[in-house]
């Protein structure tokens, strides 16, 4: 028995030579395997066999059905890869054809301005900070020194969404979070995000605006670092040509504080001043809440507005065209910068 179903594998390798094709190979797993197959209808006679041999009988079958199988799908195995390579050898890239043309989009100018404004100051040995736009009281005022009293938060209408917290009304907060991490040692920060106030929405005001914040603390600073750092960044962002001026203000956070205005010239050639951003010498009071002794360390903070920069830069005429997403706007800051 055992020498019938052998030479029935013998006589399958007989028939095995590299000229069969895919056809041939499958007419012959068919001939072999398939329902009325040569090795197929052995099966049958397990029926007339005494029990004990039925075990080894089968065994036998089995091995030989996988001897078949392994047999045939080798040599297909050996039939595609040689079309495979064959096809590979035909086909040739024409790197001449023209490509698939997809659209480009381009990067929103706010985006813009966040890196150009993020390359200088990196470029100064700046970090970049983020902060949550849902802020607590405490870091948005009160460490800011804004007490809960104090009128001065009147100018930031805000939207509270719980007593303690609100949607942040600048990116001070960043600042004061970055203190309170730093644990007494020197810090160089921006702190681009979004920010929002009460404000109505018109051609000049939003509600949701993007600012960037600026704060240095160390040993030595003093507010001729301040300017100069905001003379390079003027000229960094709107051109060597230009200059800046510092007026008196006040800011809470800032003591003193001043408002910072870029020059330009106007189309008569005479030259005007644009206010830009606020900024000062960083608050005894905010360096000791954010941990820094004030006797010992001193620092600069400055905030921008985004958006300003923008409208400057572009000479955008309508703020609410940042973020209503016409692609006829859009589209015109594609390779800029
Ligand atoms: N946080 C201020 C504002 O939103 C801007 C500012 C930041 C001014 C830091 C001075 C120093 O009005």
């Amino acid at each position: 028995m055992k020498e019938k179903i052998d030479s029935i594998v013998t006589s399958l390798n007989d028939k095995i030579h590299p000229d069969l094709t895919l056809n041939d190979l499958e007419a012959l797993r068919v001939e072999y395997l398939g329902k009325n197959g040569i090795l197929t209808s052995q099966m049958s006679l397990i029926r007339t066999l005494p029990n004990e041999e039925k075990p080894k009988f089968g065994q036998w079958i089995n091995d030989a059905k996988l001897s078949i199988e392994h047999v045939i799908t080798e040599q297909k195995n050996i039939l595609l890869t040689k079309a495979m390579n064959e096809q590979l050898k035909k086909e040739t890239l024409d790197v001449t054809m023209p490509g698939l043309n997809f659209k480009k989009g381009s990067l929103h100018p706010l985006t813009l301005v966040t890196q150009d404004l993020e390359d200088y100051f990196i470029g100064l040995g700046y970090k970049v900070a983020e902060g949550p736009e849902l802020e607590l009281d405490k870091y948005n005022f009160e460490m800011m020194n804004l007490a809960s009293d104090h009128p001065a938060r009147e100018m930031h209408d805000s939207f509270y969404v719980t007593q303690n917290t609100l949607l942040r009304t600048h990116t001070s907060p960043i600042q004061a979070r970055y203190m309170e991490k730093s644990k007494g040692q020197p810090i160089a920060i921006i702190a681009p995000g979004k920010t929002y106030r009460r404000d109505p929405d018109d051609r000049t005001h939003s509600h949701q605006f993007m600012q960037c914040e600026g704060l240095v603390i160390d040993k030595n600073v003093t507010f001729a670092h301040l300017k100069e750092t905001l003379l390079g960044m003027a000229r960094h962002i709107f051109g060597e040509e230009r200059t800046i001026r510092l007026r008196p203000s006040y800011f809470p956070f800032t003591e003193p504080s001043v408002e910072v205005d870029v020059s330009y010239v106007d189309s008569d050639g005479k030259t005007e001043w644009i206010e830009v951003l606020g900024a000062g010498m960083v608050h005894p009071n905010v360096l000791t809440m954010g941990g820094y002794d004030p006797k010992v360390y001193r620092g600069f903070a400055f905030g921008i507005g985004l958006e300003r920069i923008a409208i400057l830069k572009y000479k955008i005429d309508d703020i609410r065209q940042f973020y209503t997403n016409d692609l006829r706007f859009l589209n015109q800051f594609k390779g800029v910068l």
